[in-house]
């Protein structure tokens, strides 16, 4: 088999699993509980929450244990936007987010009257800062911008954002969804209120994220209940899964440069050689971009059909963002940068990992070049 879907989820890490295992069987107790059998798992909990928060550099007391950048992303957007409206109620983002900012975005404006901004990018993958600049207002309370995006792989300029922000409406909360950037990518934690994370992307346990919450935000919690993770997130918690984030997230970050190197260079070289077969277009920017995502059309080609013929010499690829993959439309991120129809609506994405191997990728090319050559185009 050979995987190239590492942005829609990663195997999971066989010291994780093991620990993992002996964490449900030995400490199942509420960490509630106040008899020794709770203090213990509790403890080990709040080990893990400084553990995480020393090797993120924020505050133990920020941060908040979730289920998934889903919530994450639910909760700090939302969160924010009832804690603050009494302030305004204008809200930015972009409209290349994943589907759990783009629709919580799409919920405020609809449910919750809210007025939203979302700014596109050019064909690039860049936003324009000027326009940004442009739609702050006084009103204007919180923005969320994605650090790497999950379909094409375009960073955004966070630190940039951020000194927008302070030299227009300081009072401006921002959010940055890192998920795509943990254990990828220097993270810019120092100039956020708020960030999103996810384990499965790091070879970590489903169902489990974290979400930093600066001290100096408020946010209203989405989930009213006991008084487990600070008040903001009611309900047992899930203790076992919340300790192996620390293990999971020091796995990730050891030799995350080597990893990235490993990953660049097999990036340059997907690019090049599918550069050479004729009829495909690199969607991927060349500058200002993860080396872990790759998006590409194969021009005239359904890309389901590609995947399902991939998929029988067991080549796992993914067509768009797997949270929109049941849509079937064209991608909301390739039409909002601008990219035509005909390219947009043949888009693949491959997604790399430092266990990629060029031996997989020719296998891969071989395998890609003989389905060209047998599929006829569908457009
Ligand atoms: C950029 C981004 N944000 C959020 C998510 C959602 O993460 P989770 O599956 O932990 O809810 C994903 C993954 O699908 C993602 O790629």
């Amino acid at each position: 088999m050979i995987y190239l879907d590492y942005v829609s989820t990663t195997p999971l890490n066989t010291e994780v699993k093991s620990m993992y295992e002996s964490l449900l069987k030995d400490y199942f107790a509420n960490g509630d509980s106040l008899y020794s059998l709770g203090l213990q798992t509790n403890a080990l909990m709040e080990k893990s929450r400084a553990l995480v928060a020393q090797m993120l550099g924020v505050k133990q007391n920020e941060i908040i244990f979730t289920s998934g950048a889903s919530e994450s992303n639910n909760t700090a957007i939302k969160g924010c936007a009832f804690q603050y409206a009494n302030r305004g109620r204008h809200v930015i983002t972009t409209a290349v987010e994943h589907s759990s900012v783009y629709n919580t975005f799409i919920q405020l404006r609809d449910v919750f009257g809210f007025e939203v901004d979302f700014l596109k990018t050019n064909i690039y993958g860049e936003i324009n800062l000027n326009e940004l600049r442009s739609l702050i207002r006084q009103d204007t309370i919180l923005i969320s911008v994605m650090m790497v995006n999950n379909e094409v792989g375009m960073v955004f300029p966070i630190h940039e954002i951020r000194e927008i922000i302070n030299n227009t409406n300081p009072k401006i909360k921002f959010h940055v969804d890192m998920v795509q950037a943990l254990g990828k990518l220097p993270l810019p934690i120092a100039d956020v209120d708020l960030a999103s994370f996810s384990a499965h992307k790091i070879y970590g346990l489903k169902g489990s994220g974290v979400l930093i919450k600066k001290d100096t935000t408020t946010i209203v919690p989405l989930i009213s209940g006991g008084q487990q993770e600070f008040n903001l997130r009611g309900g047992t918690s899930n203790t076992a899964t919340h300790t192996m984030f620390a293990k999971t997230l020091r796995l990730a970050l050891e030799n995350q440069q080597a990893h990235y190197e490993h990953t660049m260079k097999i990036n340059l070289y997907v690019r090049q050689e599918l550069l050479k077969i004729p009829g495909i277009v690199i969607n991927t920017p060349e500058k200002a971009f993860s080396p872990y995502i790759l998006n590409f059309s194969c021009v005239g080609y359904k890309p389901e059909v590609l995947l399902h013929a991939l998929e029988a010499k067991e080549i796992y690829v993914s067509t768009k963002s797997t949270c929109s993959s049941h849509k079937n439309d064209v991608s909301r991120t390739l039409h909002a940068m601008g990219i035509s129809q005909d390219i947009a609506q043949s888009a693949m994405r491959i997604s790399f990992s430092h266990l990629t191997t060029i031996k997989e990728i020719d296998q891969f090319l071989i395998d890609l070049k003989d389905v060209l050559n047998t599929i006829k185009k569908q457009r």
